[in-house]
């Protein structure tokens, strides 16, 4: 009896305590566009982490692959002037709003927590601005992969491509077997991020820098763009016609069934993979887009803060920022999206081949200086650059009386704009 009475007090008392905190705790509103099964499993490991810190995480998902959606719905809200606390965006654009005075600093958090030491140089380079973070990275996600079903290519008897010359040659013979040799789907941003991949393996990282981040005017004009752009048509032929319009993840899907034999597109499409239990190498491969094993097209994911009248809101934004950079966020947050954490010291041994294939390619591009920034994904310029190039090469891709001359001359055009 006595027991049973000290039970009671001990769990109203527990009761009181949490309510109380329930009764204090501050949500955090988060922008964001990872809806898809993987994605969303990781976004729940975001909201896991905040909560362990004592804030509510208040859901803002707008649905939509490569954030366009997303980046439409945030800008109305910033320019409205009621932003959400914090928003996942890549880099340039936070140092856009930070030009406003738009961002919070959390570089007090960074001293705190040391990410100096936890941070690859390239990442603290892009976090930070005039020596300060502006924003917490999530993980780096590499473009240039390619998810292949190693049964379709065993039943057509044909090898994984390494060149774009035997991408063709066996695409040929996938055809002819009935398969969909290329999953795509016909999405401005998924077109442009196919076509990442042709220019860096068709062109070269230098080249792909010259166009993607001087949009250097003469290396369009160049021999080398009329290659890259022929070479990217000519993948179309090999995609099925109920392309235009289909996500990322619905196409993913098709490779997954044995429909389609390739997709090329970012490790965020491991994250399908793992959640619907598939593991590689036995079930999918994944492995370079062709000619690009030494190079590595790359975004980070990260979170920038808006400035909040709120004090506590503020605080969330700090315990946001260090949840984002904890040590078991990044482990368990990146098994599930497919990227790998930026994080030096989470142990690459628990995550699959792919993961380690990753990281392994992220030090030795880094070193060759074969690494370059996603366009497409918002890494290697603003939205400014990025939307007119994006419009640009979808057009090229869908419009079947434009030639790949052109395609370059209205390039050529938007980079004169752009430099000028
Ligand atoms: C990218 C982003 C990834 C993933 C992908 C598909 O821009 O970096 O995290 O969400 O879009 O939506």
């Amino acid at each position: 009896m006595k027991r049973f009475k000290v039970f009671t007090l001990s769990t109203l008392a527990a009761a009181a305590v949490s309510l109380a905190q329930v009764a204090q705790s501050t949500d955090v509103e988060v922008l964001h566009w990872w809806t898809t099964a993987g994605q969303a499993k990781a976004v729940a490991e975001l909201k896991i982490a905040l909560e362990n810190q004592g804030y509510g995480w208040k859901d803002f998902a707008v649905t939509g692959g490569g954030g366009q959606n997303a980046m439409t719905v945030l800008k109305s809200r910033v320019v409205a002037g009621d932003p959400p606390t914090a928003a996942m965006m890549k880099a340039p654009l936070i140092y856009e709003w930070a030009e406003e005075g738009l961002v919070t600093d959390i570089h007090q958090v960074a001293i705190d927590e040391k990410w100096d030491e936890l941070l690859p140089p390239m990442v603290q380079e892009i976090m930070t601005r005039d020596g300060k973070y502006i924003g917490a990275p999530v993980n780096i996600h590499r473009i240039n992969w390619m998810r292949v079903n190693p049964k379709v290519m065993q039943d057509a008897g044909v090898e994984v491509p390494e060149t774009w010359d035997e991408f063709f040659e066996v695409a040929e013979v996938l055809q002819a077997n009935g398969v969909i040799p290329l999953a795509h789907g016909g999405q401005n941003w998924q077109e442009l991020t196919l076509f990442e991949p042709v220019m860096l393996g068709v062109g070269g990282a230098d080249f792909y820098r010259k166009v993607f981040v001087d949009f250097d005017v003469d290396a369009i004009n160049s021999e080398t763009m009329v290659e890259v752009l022929d070479t990217f048509k000519r993948l179309k032929a090999y995609t099925d016609k109920n392309a235009p319009g289909r996500t990322w993840n619905l196409t993913t899907a098709m490779v997954m069934r044995g429909e389609a034999a390739m997709q090329i597109m970012g490790d965020w499409v491991k994250g399908e993979f793992s959640a619907a239990g598939m593991t590689a190498p036995e079930e999918y491969l994944c492995v370079p887009a062709p000619g690009t094993g030494d190079g590595f097209v790359f975004t980070v994911d990260s979170f920038g803060m808006f400035k909040q009248k709120d004090e506590a809101e503020l605080e969330g934004q700090q315990a946001l920022a260090a949840a984002i950079m904890s040590h078991d966020f990044q482990r368990l947050f990146n098994l599930a999206k497919g990227s790998i954490p930026v994080r030096l010291d989470v142990d690459m041994n628990e995550f699959d081949s792919c993961a380690q294939g990753s990281s392994a390619d992220l030090a030795s591009s880094g070193e060759n200086g074969t690494i370059v920034p996603s366009l497409a994904h918002r890494s290697a310029a603003g939205p400014t650059a990025r939307g007119a190039m994006i419009d640009l090469i979808s057009q090229f891709w869908n419009d079947d009386n434009l030639s790949s001359a052109d395609a370059q001359a209205k390039l050529a055009d938007a980079a004169a704009r752009l430099s000028s």
